[in-house]
Parts: structure tokens; sequence; C-alpha cells
């Protein structure tokens, strides 16, 4: 176990910080856009609206630094789908936009097909599903992308805020339960998962790391507001 790298992980935030900077915004349930990259999304009520940290995760796939190239790639809580239409765009082999909420995967299915579109060599298949709970059997990918909703206070009573921000430490969990023990994931790949200090980061890359996986920080960002956000790129370890 990579001790050193969960010791220097920061504990999360005051309870109390970690709720005043994730008030609910009042419009979840109303009809809402947003812009990215020069393109227009209609975010229909109770998809998340996209951030800053979801852009992290835009443009790294955009870029290449997260490669999607011929790959077949997860999205796992695709929300509004910008990643699916940018995995597209890029040329992935196979793009499973996953989410447990059908709207979410409605919308990000309506969005791939007005930005991408049917294109040769790439396959879209949304999957609504409990984690990878409903994901089809026998299918392996290559790189997977989560930007959780793993704040760990609770912020709101709405199901649907909670959905979208505070599940919590528990749903990676799960998450990286199912990748290993349904052999998900095909030899070399790559899971990448942005969470800060708003969650239990210990907790989230010590379960990682008991089940096999071995952490990177591909990138720490300070937000100089007390928050510190991770990107982590976990692999499985080689079985001796
Ligand atoms: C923080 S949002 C991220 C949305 C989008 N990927 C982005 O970055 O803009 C978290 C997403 O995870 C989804 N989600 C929550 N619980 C889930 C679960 N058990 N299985 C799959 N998706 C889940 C939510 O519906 C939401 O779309």
């Amino acid at each position: 176990m990579d001790i050193a790298l969960l010791d220097e992980l920061p504990p999360p935030l005051p309870a109390e910080q970690i709720i005043a900077l994730n008030r609910p915004k009042a419009d979840l349930h109303s009809r809402r856009s947003c812009e990215w990259n020069g393109w227009s999304f209609e975010v229909p009520p109770g998809v998340f609206l996209p951030g800053a940290t979801s852009r992290m995760i835009y443009q790294r796939l955009l870029d290449g630094a997260i490669e999607v190239r011929g790959r077949r790639y997860a999205a796992m809580g695709v929300g509004l789908g910008v990643e699916a239409v940018v995995a597209g765009l890029r040329g992935a082999r196979e793009i499973y936009a996953i989410d447990v909420h059908p709207d979410s995967v409605a919308a990000a299915t309506r969005h791939y097909e007005r930005l991408v579109g049917p294109k040769e060599g790439t396959a879209f298949v949304p999957v609504v599903a409990d984690v990878f709970d409903g994901f089809p059997d026998g299918r392996q990918v290559d790189v997977v992308t989560f930007n959780p909703p793993a704040v760990s206070q609770t912020v709101s009573d709405d199901p649907d805020v909670v959905r979208n921000v505070c599940l919590g430490a528990p749903l990676l969990a799960t998450f990286f339960t199912q990748l290993a023990e349904r052999d998900l994931l095909a030899p070399g790949a790559e899971v990448f998962v942005i969470v800060s200090n708003t969650a239990d980061l210990r907790a989230i890359v010590g379960h990682a790391v008991r089940q096999g996986f071995v952490p990177e920080v591909r990138m720490r960002h300070d937000w100089n507001d007390g928050v510190l956000t991770y990107l982590f790129r976990f692999q499985r370890g080689s079985v001796a």
C-alpha cells in the first residue's frame, strides 16, 4: 500500500466549511443552459450543471492528457454528457455514457447525437446503471473517468442534490469494488477520479488501494479558499 501518498492527502475540511461551500443552488429543478468549447448545452431539470471541476476533465479529454482515441471509454456519472461528446470527437472506439439518473443519460444521448452523430469506428452506448450495476456483462474498458458526488457532508435533503453532490466515500468504495470484482478493466486500463478535500480523500484512495489499485496524483489544484482538488489516476497493480 502506498502509505506515503495516503498520509500526504489532506483530511476533509471542517463540516461547516464544506456545507457553506456546497450550498445547493435553487435552480436544479429548472431548465438551464451552459457553454463550453464553443458548444451550447441545454441542461434539463435534475441534471448536474457542470462546474470548474467538470471542465478539468473535459479539457484533459479534449487535449489528450486523458487519452481516449481508439480506446473503450466509460464516462461514469456522465450527467449532461460533455465527456461523451468530447470522446466521440476524439475518436474513442466505444463510449459508455453511464449514469444512475435516466434523464441525465437521455440528455447525454441527445447532446452526443447533435454534436457527434453516427461515426465510423466509434460506438456510443447509453447505460442507465447504479455505478456498474446495469453495465453490460463481459465488456471491458481501457479508460474510465469519474467526477463523483463525493462531498462528505449531506448538504441538502433533496435526493437530486444528494445524487449530484454528496453521496460521499461509500459510492467510490462501490465503484472500485465493482471495477475489481467484475474484471471491468482491460490490461493497462486507466481510471481517472477527480475529488477534493470536501470529500474524505484518505478513505477513497485507501479503499482503492485495498482493492489492488495503484494511485498516482496527476494534478493538484488549490482554489485559494481552502479547497484542494486532486485528479488521481488509478491502475490495477500487477498480480503477483
Ligand atoms: C458531480 S456530477 C458529474 C456530472 C458530469 N460528469 C460532469 O462532470 O459534469 C455526478 C454525476 O454522478 C451521477 N451519479 C450519482 N450516483 C450515481 C450512481 N450510483 N451511479 C452512476 N451515476 C451516479 C449523478 O447523477 C451525476 O450525474
